[in-house]
């Protein structure tokens, strides 16, 4: 990218988005990003707090993707040369409970996003982080993995609302011929995960001494990758992927939810006492695997982080950052907004 290059990342205080904002300014990716996040539940201000003092180089727009006249008083004022979109509701288990901040975030939101990038002079390109979850599940015992041309069959409510978002990207590339490119990627794990998702939520319940719920039998199967590794997909997307198109993101890396947890209880010194199956989630999923190899071909883009190093890097992470994962458990982190820009 050249010099002066400001780019647009919404959900930019979540986890990926704030992984996304960290490596981008501090390599030096772009030269300034603008973050829009609603802060809900999920959105921490903490996360991007190193930057929130550079204002050359970072802003922070609190609002909501789905609001027009905030997407558009953004795209006026900063005029972004890419977006990035990461702003949803994320969690499965939510949206079993309410599909309706889904719909409201997850389609509407990406629906004026692409309005607005369309409309702003130059269009700038939109990349749109999508999930591996559109393509439903695999069985146990085959060996199929999800690729780029395999038909959607999203099976949550999360599931269908980002299938939906898919499908206005990519009418909005077959109808108005707008630059956006679609990474549907696996389950990521990393930093500044919040703790609802299975990693994080382990992570936290083994270093309280608590134990950590399986749904289940525990034999689900997800492809974790690490999240600097997502990142730099859709770095690669961005800068060097084709218009219109969908890459699907993952790191071969399929492991048993039970896998997983045991793994965290060895690293976390807990033993299997510490496991407490429980009822098993509606709907459940049985197995997610990525085919990662159009990316790798057109792009180069190879994963970097070896799982097992990833995952005791990162319970070094949430064991050397109690304050943070604190500041979450008991909701201290929905104050930062106020305290950083001033109650309004
Ligand atoms: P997250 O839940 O940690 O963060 C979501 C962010 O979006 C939060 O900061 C939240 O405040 C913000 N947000 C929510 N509603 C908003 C709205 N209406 N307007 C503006 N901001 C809003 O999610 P994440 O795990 O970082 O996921 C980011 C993206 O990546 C999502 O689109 C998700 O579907 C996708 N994805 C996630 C994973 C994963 O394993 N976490 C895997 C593949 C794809
Ligand atoms: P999650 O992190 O919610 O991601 P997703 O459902 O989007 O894949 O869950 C990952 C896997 O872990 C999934 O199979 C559900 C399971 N799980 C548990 O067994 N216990 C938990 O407490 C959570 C949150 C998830």
């Amino acid at each position: 990218m050249s010099a002066s290059t400001t780019w647009l990342v919404t959900g930019a205080a979540g986890f990926i988005g704030s992984n996304f904002v960290r490596l981008a300014l501090s390599e030096r990716w772009c030269s300034r990003v603008v973050a829009l996040d609603a802060l809900t539940y999920a959105g921490n201000l903490e996360n991007l707090a190193q930057w929130t003092g550079e204002p050359d180089r970072f802003a922070f727009v609190r609002g909501d993707v789905a609001d027009p006249n905030t997407v558009d008083r953004v795209f006026a004022g900063h005029k972004p040369s890419a977006v990035i979109h990461f702003a949803a509701e994320s969690h499965v288990d939510r949206s079993i409970e309410d599909p309706a901040p889904f719909i409201h975030t997850n389609v509407t939101g990406t629906q004026v996003l692409l309005g607005a990038a369309r409309a702003a002079p130059g269009s700038p390109r939109m990349l749109h982080v999508s999930t591996d979850e559109v393509y439903g599940s695999l069985a146990l015992d085959s060996t199929e993995r999800f690729h780029e041309d395999r038909p959607y069959d999203p099976r949550s409510p999360y599931a269908a609302s980002k299938a939906a978002a898919d499908f206005l990207v990519r009418a909005a590339f077959h109808t108005h011929g707008q630059d956006v490119i679609i990474t549907n990627c696996s389950n990521n794990y990393g930093p500044y995960q919040f703790p609802e998702k299975l990693i994080p939520l382990a992570i936290m319940n083994l270093l309280r001494g608590e134990r950590v719920p399986v749904y289940g039998d525990g034999l689900n199967v997800r492809d974790w990758i690490h999240v600097e590794d997502h990142c730099r997909a859709v770095r690669a997307c961005l800068e060097h992927g084709r218009s219109g198109e969908t890459y699907c993101i993952g790191a071969e890396n399929e492991q048993a939810n039970i896998a997983v947890v045991r793994a965290l209880a060895e690293l976390t010194g807990r033993g299997e006492s510490a496991i407490r199956y429980v009822r098993d989630r509606p709907g459940h999923d049985r197995r997610y695997a990525i085919d990662p190899a159009k990316a790798r071909h057109e792009l180069g883009w190879e994963p970097c982080i070896p799982w097992k190093e990833g995952l005791a890097d990162t319970v070094r992470w949430y064991r050397e950052n109690t304050s943070w994962l604190e500041n979450v458990r008991t909701g201290e982190f929905l104050n930062f907004y106020d305290r950083l820009y001033g109650a309004q």
